[in-house]
């Protein structure tokens, strides 16, 4: 298994680049299940995640070829398999994403109930109700979803939390339904919105993309499209936290402003230069960070998969600041390795209290999550010393190259592989 060694402190400084959105290309491939025509999806990060779905698409018969930094993909294969097995689909929750396009197209659709992060229980109860209602027939047996429906039939339904990978199944199914369909109390991600972009350009009608209500006309068939994925605001995200934990200077590419606003505000407040530019987005900090509380809500609030980056940030606040996490449980696993690295925190419930400021120094950790992972990179930056993150396969999940990235901005980090070995990282 791979580590991370970071030499800490370090200061981040330069321009970095955002990689195309893992959570808008993992919706954006499984879409091309829609479709017997070619689709075309550019900007897509070369992310664990991607494989994953990329294998489990060929599995159900779609022909992928590319560079991985764009694909093109092809459902053409008749007769080719409708089920998404539990090996495929245990490593990756986001796999459930096959069922509604599947469903559409083909009339049934067998897949395993998803794993993915341990951050709560995380049921796809939404997901199956909104199919139900666009007159699926859903049944559960030995951890398998099996649906089926000869047409799926226009409807009304309202989720009854917002969900994002469930707006996106049911809105992707609902593109193939016979009449209209209205979807209330919607996911507003960008990222959900950056989906119908591409639904629509292969023909789909949906409107109201970005806000709590989609209305979706349904069309007899979808064709081919070329579609460019919206850059990663959570990546890109992570590395402003970068420039602000580390006293830094970062200049964020590829990532629009307005998806980032909740973080940005934040920053502001406390004590960062962020300005918006022509190059992209620039933070900077010089002097004393103010703690500010923090509650992690759907879009537009602050995001909840930057609750973990932004807990490493309050680690160094002249002061005590309070995170709250609505969105999942359990989204605390970095509290207790960041504990050990010399933060202060109490974590009780949804509820994280940050005493800083704490003198971090480095030890030997471990990646739990996706997000945790980054939590963990963030403190090693500033953490006196060697900092050891094992596991990070959790990272390699959804950051592309970021031990490139980061080298490139002044860390001094490198990758161990399996056997111990330090990768040289290029600049
Ligand atoms: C997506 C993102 C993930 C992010 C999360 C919240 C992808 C691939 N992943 O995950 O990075 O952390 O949004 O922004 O886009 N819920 C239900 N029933 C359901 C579905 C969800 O109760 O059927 C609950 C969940 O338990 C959770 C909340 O709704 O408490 C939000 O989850 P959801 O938006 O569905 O997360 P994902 O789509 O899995």
């Amino acid at each position: 298994m791979d580590k991370f060694r970071i030499q800490g402190p370090s200061r981040l400084q330069g321009i970095v680049r955002a990689s195309g959105a893992k959570n808008a290309a993992l919706p954006a491939l499984a879409a091309c299940l829609l479709t017997g025509d070619e689709v075309t999806l550019s900007n897509l990060p070369r992310v664990q995640d991607l494989r994953t779905l990329r294998r489990l698409l060929a599995h159900l018969g779609v022909e992928s070829s590319g560079d991985g930094e764009t694909l093109t993909l092809s459902a053409r294969g008749e007769g080719s398999l409708d089920d998404a097995p539990y090996e495929m689909v245990k490593t990756m929750r986001a796999s459930v994403l096959v069922l509604g396009p599947m469903l559409a197209r083909r009339g049934r659709a067998r897949v395993s109930l998803p794993g993915g992060c341990a951050i709560g229980v995380r049921p796809i109860d939404q997901h199956l109700l909104g199919l139900e209602a666009l007159g699926a027939t859903v049944r559960l047996d030995h951890g398998y979803v099996n649906a089926e429906a000869a047409r799926l039939r226009g409807t009304r339904f309202r989720f009854a939390t917002p969900t994002v990978t469930g707006t996106e199944n049911v809105m992707m199914a609902a593109t193939l339904a016979e009449g209209t369909t209205r979807l209330e109390n919607c996911a507003r991600e960008p990222e959900v919105a950056d989906l119908a972009r591409l639904l629509n350009a292969m023909g789909a009608r949906i409107a109201g993309a970005g806000t709590d209500t989609l209305e979706i006309e349904g069309v007899s068939a979808l064709h081919g499209a070329r579609h460019s994925v919206i850059g990663d605001r959570i990546e890109g995200g992570t590395y402003l936290i970068g420039a602000a934990i580390s006293r830094g200077d970062v200049t964020l590419a590829g990532a629009a402003a307005t998806d980032l606003a909740p973080l940005l505000e934040k920053l502001a407040e406390c004590g960062c230069t962020v300005d918006v530019g022509a190059q992209g987005i620039r933070v900077a900090r010089s002097g004393a960070l103010r703690p500010r509380d923090v509650i992690t809500a759907p879009h537009p609030g602050f995001p909840t998969d930057l609750q973990a980056q932004y807990m490493a940030l309050m680690t160094q606040a002249e002061g005590m600041a309070t995170l709250h996490e609505t969105v999942f449980e359990n989204r605390f696993q970095h509290v207790p390795e960041l504990m050990r690295m010399g933060a202060d925190v109490r974590a009780e419930g949804g509820t994280a209290r940050v005493y800083g400021p704490s003198a971090l120094s480095g030890a030997a950790v471990m990646a739990t999550d996706l997000r945790a992972s980054a939590c963990l990179v963030l403190a090693g930056l500033v953490a006196a010393g060697s900092t050891e993150i094992d596991r990070i396969y959790h990272l390699d999940r959804g950051y592309e190259a970021m031990e490139t990235k980061l080298a490139a901005l002044g860390a001094r980090v490198e990758r161990l592989t399996g056997a111990g070995t330090p990768v040289p990282v290029e600049h």
